[in-house]
């Protein structure tokens, strides 16, 4: 095949030798705009699987770059004039010009024709001539934007400005300095990637660049102010730009994530960052070229299969594998975006944080990575949890909360879950069993489903009540059942169904009116759940007062009963929910419109409540922090001001859930979905928060908890396979100093052991 390659960077070159090395016939030509070692950026990254694939492919190539490599283990964190470092982290960096040279020579040496300082025009009819033109011209490719719909590119350009500088400082270690300025804050991402020379990205929000003036200032004098701010770090040493002599490169840039639909049109076939970014500050850009370079290379010598064929499968494979890059980057960027949530962080759990941004790594991976830092953090947690009361070094999921007066033993709850069992709202044996089975599972705190406050309040005919006395003397039996028997604390979850009520029993159809027997339901608006759901009465002020009252009653039963805590329910679309929503409020009184209107009911109802139930006891409020529907909805920074609305009034704990406010919900589902709203909420409204969405590890539960993202950990569908979730996690973590039911002792020692033992050996079979 005639080949042509557009752009001689790491994707350009290694797929001129790798399709060389599959049939020297080829015949290629790389065009290159910049002169021969002329080039933007310092060192890279790599990881050694990189380093697998490469020598799979080139082992010629691969071993020049190997013997060059500059190898680290340790992160230096400076934040708050602390350095904290840890070990184990594995990196591998080189010189971006040398890398090129290496690429150069051989791409050379096998045949490749190399042509510099050819800037290309994709608009030439010379491209005719090629059966493929590859564009590998990089982030801003003028091959693949001349197409844009053909390629269906999507950019989004990121919020914080960087500029890729270069130093003769050594670092030893990665190291990210982060300094506090009178402008804000601004840090720096540095590694060294030559016996003499290191990378140093600098990194700001666009308001902390704009106040500091770089907007207004050449290159030069922006160095000048980054030498300055970083002095110590420096150690004597410049800071370089290589930018200003390159066509094409800016100093300061936004970052731009790129991701396209298509990866080929016509004969052009985008490789590289044309056709997808992730982010710098998860160093794999290179990475990805190259694996991009080695995929398309192998599908284009296989014979029998057409090109067409051969392109789908290409991006089909790699598009897979920058998905997953993007979603870890997408993290990373945001973290780095928000950073100032984080900086009331004190340096140990800052660099918690840092080191699991992007949730690829996790508590579990750090303890591989640095066992004794890893020890370090799980101190910290439990001595900050007991008050400096315990130096025990533990996972984070066991350390005890204090809300109130309520110590909870350990930081997993069991999340409300409806049942859908009840008879006239009276809880029965299946609710004895199901709680008090799930108390001595050993979740520190115990939530029970959505109560209801009235019989037209229920959901389903099977929902729980607490409005009459048979309900609270059933109530009271589990209550006591559980303080008898566990050390769980037990929370009452009280809501009202609103317009969502008068339905099926969960399993006969979610939201599906009944067959007979409907109650007229109310809500905010006579907006319908959806078009078979029944048209809801908006509610007139003496049905507010009447509810409020419902709900200040079932308090005080709640009290009588014995219950720890109490929560009211304002999520998921119910009555209090249908208040908050824009989506479902359309009132045009003082209880619609702006936030505070729509917020108004329910922050009366909580200030009631909270009224009737003792001081020293908690109490949270559960709201739905995004209703999956972008601006028309609940917004992310809305749900703060949520948050701290309802801490005014009493609320000691935001339980952050989301959507099931609209029916067209477009929710972004994946492991521990929701618990960004809890981070936002936790960290910039300065609140407790409990998370809850597909966590279901117990390594999910410690970072979540050791990063700061929340202070406890809910677990809902995982409870209903295992109520014993929790001392399993206690046996597979082997921490023993958990509550255990003294009859279910054998049994949970022999779990411990056969754990134990499985682990040793697949830790011997890695070996
Ligand atoms: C600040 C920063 C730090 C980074 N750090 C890392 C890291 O540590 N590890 C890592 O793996 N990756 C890193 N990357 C990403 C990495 O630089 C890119 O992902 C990688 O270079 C992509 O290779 P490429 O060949 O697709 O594109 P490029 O390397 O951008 O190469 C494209 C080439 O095409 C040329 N070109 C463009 N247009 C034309 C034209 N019209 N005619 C002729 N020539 C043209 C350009 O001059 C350039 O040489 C970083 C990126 C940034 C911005
Ligand atoms: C069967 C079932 C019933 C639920 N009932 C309630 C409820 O009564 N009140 C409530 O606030 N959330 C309820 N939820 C939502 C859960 O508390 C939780 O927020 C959700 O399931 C996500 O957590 P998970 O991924 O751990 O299951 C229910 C969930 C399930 C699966």
């Amino acid at each position: 095949m005639k080949i042509a390659c557009v752009g001689a960077g790491p994707a350009g070159l290694y797929f001129a030798i790798t399709m060389k090395l599959r049939d020297p016939a080829h015949e290629i030509d790389v065009f290159e705009r910049n002169p021969p070692g002329v080039t933007f950026g310092w060192g890279v990254v790599f990881s050694d699987l990189t380093v697998d694939n490469i020598t799979r492919n080139d082992p010629v190539s691969a071993k020049i770059l190997t013997d060059e490599f500059a190898h680290w283990d340790d992160i230096d964190v400076h934040f708050k004039g602390e350095t904290v470092t840890s070990g184990g982290h594995g990196f591998i960096g080189i010189g971006r010009k040398r890398l090129l040279e290496i690429l150069q020579d051989r791409a050379r040496g096998l045949g490749a024709r190399l042509h510099f300082e050819a800037e290309c025009d994709p608009a030439d009819p010379k491209w005719r001539q090629y059966d493929l033109v590859i564009a590998s011209d990089g982030i801003n490719s003028r091959f693949r934007d001349a197409e844009a719909e053909a390629f269906g590119v999507d950019v989004d350009e990121r919020r914080n400005k960087f500029v890729w500088l270069g130093t003769g400082k050594v670092f030893d270690a990665f190291t990210f300095a982060f300094e506090e300025s009178e402008h804000g804050w601004i840090w720096a991402h540095a590694y060294r990637f030559a016996e003499d020379c290191s990378t140093f990205i600098v990194e700001c929000s666009e308001a902390t660049w704009k106040s500091f003036g770089f907007d207004r200032m050449d290159q030069s004098e922006a160095i000048t102010v980054c030498e300055k701010l970083f002095v110590k770090y420096l150690g004597g040493h410049r800071l370089i730009s290589n930018a200003a002599h390159l066509r094409g490169s800016a100093a300061w840039l936004n970052f731009r994530r790129i991701k396209c639909e298509r990866w080929s049109s016509g004969n052009v076939i985008l490789l590289g960052d044309a056709a997808h970014t992730a982010h710098f500050s998860i160093g794999s850009g290179t990475k990805l070229a190259l694996e991009d370079a080695i995929k398309l290379a192998d599908v284009l010598n296989r014979s029998g299969v057409s090109l067409q064929a051969a392109l789908d499968e290409y991006q089909s494979e790699r598009s897979l594998e920058v998905l997953k890059l993007q979603n870890s980057a997408r993290n990373s960027t945001e973290w780095f975006e928000t950073l100032e949530r984080y900086t009331h962080f004190e340096p140990l759990q800052f660099a918690y944080s840092l080191l699991t941004r992007s949730q690829r790594i996790s508590h579990e991976n750090l303890r591989l990575r640095d066992r004794e830092w890893l020890e370090t953090v799980e101190r910290w947690f439990w001595k900050r949890a007991t008050e400096g009361r315990s130096n025990k070094t533990a996972p984070p999921m066991f350390a005890p909360f204090k809300l109130r007066e309520m110590q909870v033993e350990n930081r997993i709850t069991v999340s409300p879950m409806a049942m859908y069992s009840a008879a006239d709202g009276v809880p029965n044996d299946f609710h004895f069993v199901h709680y008090g089975e799930r108390a001595i599972g050993g979740a520190g705190l115990l939530f029970t489903e959505m109560t209801c406050v009235s019989p037209e309040g229920r959901i389903s005919p099977g929902c729980t009540g607490m409005w009459n006395a048979d309900q609270l003397a059933a109530w009271k039996r589990i209550v006591d059942f559980v303080h008898a028997n566990s050390k769980a604390k037990i929370c009452l979850q009280l809501g009202h169904s609103g317009g969502k009520g008068s339905t099926k029993l969960g399993w006969e159809g979610n939201d599906v009116p009944l067959e007979s027997g409907n109650w007229q339901v109310m809500s905010a608006s006579d907006v319908p759940w959806s078009p078979i759901n029944q048209v809801p009465k908006p509610m007139t002020r003496a049905d507010m007062e009447a509810v409020r009252e419902q709900f200040v009653t079932a308090v005080r039963m709640g009290l009588e009963a014995g219950f720890d805590m109490i929560e009211l329910h304002a999520a998921h679309g119910y009555l209090l929910s249908s208040f908050i929503t824009p989506l479902q409020n359309r009132r045009t009184d003082e209880y619609g419109g702006s936030l505070d209107n729509r917020l108004r009911y329910p922050l009366e109802v909580f200030a009631a409540m909270r009224a009737a139930w003792p001081s020293d006891r908690p109490m949270s409020i559960r709201i739905s922090a995004t209703d999956w529907a972008g601006e028309d909805g609940i917004t992310p920074e809305e749900s703060v001001l949520i948050g701290e609305a309802f801490a005014r009034e009493g609320a000691d704990l935001i339980d952050v859930s989301a959507g099931q406010t609209w029916a067209e919900q477009q929710p972004v589902y994946g492991r521990m979905f929701q618990t960004p709203f809890s981070d936002r909420i936790r960290n910039e409204g300065r609140l407790a928060t409990m998370a809850v969405g597909n966590i279901y590890e117990p390594d999910h539960a410690n970072s979540i908890l050791a990063a700061g993202r929340a202070d406890l950990v809910a677990l809902a569908r995982p409870h209903l396979v295992d109520p014993f979730w929790t001392i399993r996690a206690a046996a597979q973590l082997d921490y023993r100093d958990i509550a255990i039911p003294p009859q279910y002792l054998n049994g949970v020692a022999q779990l411990a052991r056969n754990l134990k033992r499985d682990a040793e050996a697949a830790a011997a079979m890695r070996v």
